[in-house]
């Protein structure tokens, strides 16, 4: 470290504490970083942001993560880094860098004092293990994962974080030569950096909670259940998803590897050489071998996800149901939204959205038939039969296509959450559980009326859309997004999400042996938000009666066929 920049790091600190709102230059074991400072309104507090911090060396290419050599002089932290290489939306090109292991920084700022102390809350954001962004979908420059609300109305330090994604970020042979997690290795990085730097930007590493949706919920669960994190963290928040989501980990990693190494020119007899190969092609051609099928699916959605966690007997030792012990001593917070499964019932059935359109009874048997492969004809029936008792003779279209949305909510979602908070509080030694359900109805103006909570509709009210754009929204969506971010920060803040610094408006009791209580989250929060068993028989049929049927196949017999379904249609 140069002279000049001790004397400006010790100066500009003493600068901070002169005005009271500003962190100006921060020093972290990288080097110095130098972030934006924002005045909130007029006569009001102030804001630090800290944009593209490195957390990690650029990875090489299905590389375990290294630390950042560091860097001379001054990092300019002003601007939102490259997300990690991904397909676009179309699948036929993809955007993004292979260098994208970088984090962003908000800090909240009285207008006299420096913050100190301050609870941390680390992001992971989901998209399928496939997309996304530490700064989220942008729309006229504003990030959907901008933690502004959340720092200033909780008070607290957001930490959003980047971590690789599809064939780069989960590719795995199953053995030594091709381990896979990069993406999950990525996330604990981002979260050991923020240990082990929040001091100097005002934070405390003693209070660090990790939050996400959807495949960042899973991420989440996995960072909680892994070994490599004792210590590193106190508390958890899953938005739908779990890590013990049937499509939270690959079982068969070889079988992918090999298909991609295929389609790369890698030879795929030998994992050695196979790894050695994927290791040198180019990384856009690796990321774009893997295709989502989204039309004609053979097999339900939910099993067609291939690039995901994987058991590497290192990171992750065990399947996620024997490692909750990890859990012990970590507050968990996970729900679902009461819609998580429209868009995807939406895809697998896509009459589902259309008023003009019948489903059929055969349609729902042939949906369930492709979900249950693994209990064959009997777990299949089961299932139905559980599914349509209140249908009577002649059910009209609303409970039918109802119906279908609850079954691909109760299977992707609400049942390993519950199985999840199970496991959580059994095995919980200082960690409270609490358990959720966000009922917001979807504000897509196409759904029919009917449309509850869909999947990721939970993310607008965390980030405080409601606030920062009003006039997309209504009074009553500030009302959920102000308690959303009351419960979250004040659990960041104590491990309890009705005592901290926001008001709340009903006590959210703890998930218990006893009591099994949920909150229910919408913008009528009340007494009778406070509710207990959540469709407990639909949880013992999944997690007891279908789980004691025969396996018959393999979840990966589904992905068979839609990969060879997927290569007629090359
Ligand atoms: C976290 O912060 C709270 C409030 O400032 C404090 O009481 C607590 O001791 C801190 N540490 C932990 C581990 O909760
Ligand atoms: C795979 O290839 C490596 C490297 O060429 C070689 O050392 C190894 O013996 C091969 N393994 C098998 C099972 O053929
Ligand atoms: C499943 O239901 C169908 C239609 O009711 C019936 O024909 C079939 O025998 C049942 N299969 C099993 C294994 O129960």
């Amino acid at each position: 470290m140069a002279r000049w920049e001790i004397l400006c790091f010790a100066l500009c600190s003493y600068l901070g504490i002169a005005w009271a709102a500003s962190l100006g230059v921060v020093y972290t074991e990288g080097g110095f970083v130098e972030g934006e400072n924002k005045k909130l309104g007029l006569f009001g507090d102030y804001i630090d942001i800290f944009r593209g911090i490195p957390f990690a060396a650029p990875p090489k290419t299905l590389e375990d993560p290294k630390p950042h050599p560091g860097w001379d002089g001054t990092l300019e932290a002003k601007k939102f880094k490259n997300r990690c290489i991904q397909m676009t939306l179309t699948q036929n090109d993809v955007r993004g860098s292979e260098d994208c292991l970088y984090l962003n920084i908000w800090i909240p700022q009285g207008k006299k004092q420096v913050s100190t102390n301050l609870p941390v809350m680390v992001w992971i954001y989901g998209g399928a293990f496939l997309v996304g962004g530490g700064q989220g979908a942008n729309f006229l420059n504003n990030y959907l994962y901008d933690g502004e609300e959340i720092a200033v109305r909780g008070n607290v330090i957001v930490v959003t974080i980047n971590y690789r994604l599809g064939p780069l970020g989960f590719l795995s042979t199953g053995d030594a030569n091709l381990p896979g997690n990069y993406g999950l290795k990525d996330q604990h990085m981002a979260i050991a950096w923020v240990k082990r730097n929040i001091k100097a930007f005002g934070g405390d590493p003693e209070n660090i909670t990790i939050f996400g949706e959807s495949a960042g919920a899973v991420s989440v669960s996995l960072q909680t259940l892994t070994p490599k994190n004792k210590g590193l963290f106190k508390r958890a928040i899953s938005q739908s998803g779990v890590g013990l989501c049937s499509w939270a980990i690959q079982k068969d990693p070889l079988a992918w590897a090999k298909k991609l190494g295929q389609k790369v020119g890698c030879p795929t007899d030998n994992t050695t050489v196979l790894a050695h190969c994927l290791r040198l092609s180019d990384p856009k051609a690796v990321t774009l071998a893997y295709h989502l099928q989204l039309t004609n699916l053979p097999t339900p959605l939910v099993h067609t996800l291939a690039l995901t966690p994987v058991i590497d007997g290192d990171f992750l030792p065990d399947m996620p149901d024997n490692l909750f012990a990890n859990a012990a001593d970590i507050d968990y917070i996970a729900g679902i939204n009461n819609m998580d499964g429209h868009i995807f019932a939406g895809i697998d059935l896509p009459a589902i959205n259309r008023p003009l359109v019948k489903i059929t009874a055969e349609e729902v048997y042939n949906l369930i038939k492709g979900l249950t492969v693994d209990r064959g004809e009997r777990g299949a029936n089961a299932t139905y039969t559980l599914y349509t008792q209140g249908w009577g003779d002649n059910p009209d279209q609303e409970v039918m296509k109802r119906t279908v949305v609850d079954l691909i909510t109760d299977y992707i979602f609400l049942v390993p959450t519950q199985w999840a908070l199970n496991l959580h509080l059994q095995n919980a030694r200082t960690a409270k559980t609490y358990s959720y359900v966000f009922s917001q109805p979807s504000r897509m103006p196409i759904y029919p009326s009917w449309v509850g909570a869909d999947h990721a509709d939970d993310l607008q009210y965390v980030f405080g859309k409601p606030f920062t754009t009003p006039l997309g929204y209504l009074p009553k969506h500030r009302t959920v997004s102000k308690a959303m971010i009351a419960y979250w920060t004040n659990f960041a803040r104590t491990g309890d999400p009705n005592t901290g610094n926001s008001k709340v408006p009903v006590t959210w009791p703890p998930y218990t042996d006893d009591g099994r209580h949920y909150l229910e989250i919408n913008n009528k929060i009340n007494q009778n938000s406070v509710q207990q068993n959540l469709k407990s028989r639909y949880v013992n049929f999944w997690n007891v009666v279908y789980q004691n049927l025969p396996q018959v196949a393999n979840i990966s017999v589904a992905e068979e066929l839609l990969w060879s379904e997927e290569n007629n249609t090359f």
